[in-house]
């Protein structure tokens, strides 16, 4: 049976007190709805149709690549209403999937079950809360079948009494679903096309719905607010922690984490507290990563040492190398095997060549470093000339005194030597000693002019 999945997200939020368009805040760096859009194409949905209206353009612009079907809901008259929009594009005999834009964490092994009972005739994901207010509660005959679902504002007492509660995912066939959608009414306490009402006329059909219950409340939790958002960021940076320490990586904190993309890890790495992964990074076998780290799209080869308080963005690191404390390596930047690169170092656009060392207070910007290049501190690669950038060469074996300017486009040779304080302008040639500096007065018996 092929699968079409609807989302949920035409709601206004209006708990969230927020400019932005609810499912559009970020969880994990991607906007809430990206999450369930994913979930949604690991069960293999042919198509994924999404009901959008309040937040309108900003949310078809924000997910323009998402690939998925808009059907827009002008007035938010229901969640049965919702789900009617989509059902026009969607073929009988197709199966659907009902998912919310705001309940991000739901996982695909959480809802197979839920398609394979709903091929007979509707299926639920349920859960059970210690305190369900606010939610539909799942009524039951007294053999223990779903008769319906009663929302909180139309419950009597004894179904507020129920801890039983509709997460409000399900899955019915489509031409089923019309059908009992069509004859939904609006004859209750919000005056909404209730989505929920299809249990009761499924019932009354004489089909058998089946509830399916969800383990974990937190993972069928919706967004309202904000500090429900910040809640879900934390589950599910904890679900990405434990499996990361489940495949071999030593996390100081799992609670001091937040991976904002993909993180890939071979054995043995170890990563210290209040380190951000955003985009795709990598760290190869026994990489460690101090405390207070940026990385973003980067790749780090096996052994390398990260120190405290570093930004690695859009760069590539061989193995055994070693950065930081407080290093930036800027977008461009290519470290080869055993190089260095030490505190208040930036490196932008440069390839820093095998075992070669930039230790300390250093600006490498558009450069290309040989391998065993020795940068004294306060070296600064003048790559701008207000206009254009030059790109600046140090060949392999190079030593660059301290508080060198290099004023590109300039090549420093082979194991050439460069004074301290010079000011490079020309290509050096190789195997030379470069020189310039005012030579030095010493003016005996001076006196400080006293007031
Ligand atoms: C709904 C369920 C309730 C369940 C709860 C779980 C109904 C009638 N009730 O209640 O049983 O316990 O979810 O959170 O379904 N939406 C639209 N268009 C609309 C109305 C809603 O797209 O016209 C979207 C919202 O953006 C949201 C989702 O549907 O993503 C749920 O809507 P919401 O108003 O939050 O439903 P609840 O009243 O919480
Ligand atoms: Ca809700």
């Amino acid at each position: 049976m092929e699968l079409h999945t609807v989302i949920l997200a035409a709601g206004q939020g209006t708990r969230m007190r927020s400019r932005l368009p609810k499912v559009l805040h970020p969880l994990a760096g991607r906007p809430m709805v990206a999450h369930v859009i994913e979930t949604a194409r690991e069960l293999d949905s042919v198509a994924v149709h999404l009901v959008y209206g309040h937040g309108g353009e900003r949310v078809t612009e924000a997910l323009a690549e998402a690939g998925v079907r808009w059907v827009r809901q002008e007035k938010q008259l229901g969640t049965g209403h919702a789900v009617l929009q989509a059902l026009p594009e969607i073929p009988d005999h197709a199966l659907v999937l009902v998912l919310y834009g705001d309940v991000p964490l739901v996982r695909s092994e959480t809802l197979r079950p839920l398609l394979e009972l709903a091929r007979e005739g509707a299926a639920i994901l349920t859960t059970r809360l210690p305190d369900p207010t606010g939610y539909g509660r799942i009524v039951r005959c007294p053999d223990g079948e779903v008769s319906g679902i009663v929302e909180q504002k139309d419950a009597s007492p004894d179904q507020l009494a129920i801890t039983e509660i509709n997460t409000g995912l399900l899955a019915a066939p489509a031409g089923k679903l019309k059908s009992w959608l069509q004859r939904c009414g609006n004859d209750n306490a919000q005056g909404e096309y209730y989505l929920t009402d299809i249990v009761a006329l499924a019932v009354a059909d004489g089909q058998r719905v089946c509830a399916v219950d969800a383990p974990d409340a937190e993972e069928v939790s919706g967004v309202n607010s904000r500090p429900q958002l910040a809640a879900l960021e934390r589950a599910y940076q904890r679900r990405q922690a434990e499996q990361l320490m489940l495949a071999g990586v030593t996390l100081l904190d799992p609670s001091r984490l937040d991976i904002r993309g993909t993180l890939r890890c071979g054995q043995d790495v170890s990563i210290d507290v209040n380190c951000v992964f955003e985009g795709d990074v990598e760290l190869g076998e026994g990489v460690t990563v101090g405390p207070n780290c940026v990385l973003r799209n980067s790749r780090i080869g096996p052994h390398s040492v990260i120190e405290s308080h570093c930004l690695i963005d859009d760069s590539t690191i061989a193995s055994g190398c070693s950065v930081g404390p407080y290093a930036r390596l800027r977008p461009g930047s290519q470290l080869a095997d055993g190089a260095r690169i030490g505190n208040f170092v930036e490196v932008k656009k440069s390839i820093i060549g095998a075992g070669s060392k930039v230790n300390h207070l250093s600006y490498i910007g558009d450069a290309t470093l040989g391998a065993g290049v020795n940068v004294g501190a306060g070296t600064i690669t003048c790559n701008y000339d207000g206009v254009n950038k030059h790109k600046t060469v140090i060949e392999d074996g190079a030593f660059i005194g301290s508080d060198t300017q290099l004023v590109a486009p300039v090549t420093v040779g082979r194991n050439t030597v460069v004074g301290a304080g010079t000011t490079v302008t020309r290509d050096t040639g190789e195997d030379a000693l470069v020189v310039s500096r005012a030579p030095q007065k010493n003016i005996p018996g001076w006196r400080r002019r006293s007031r």
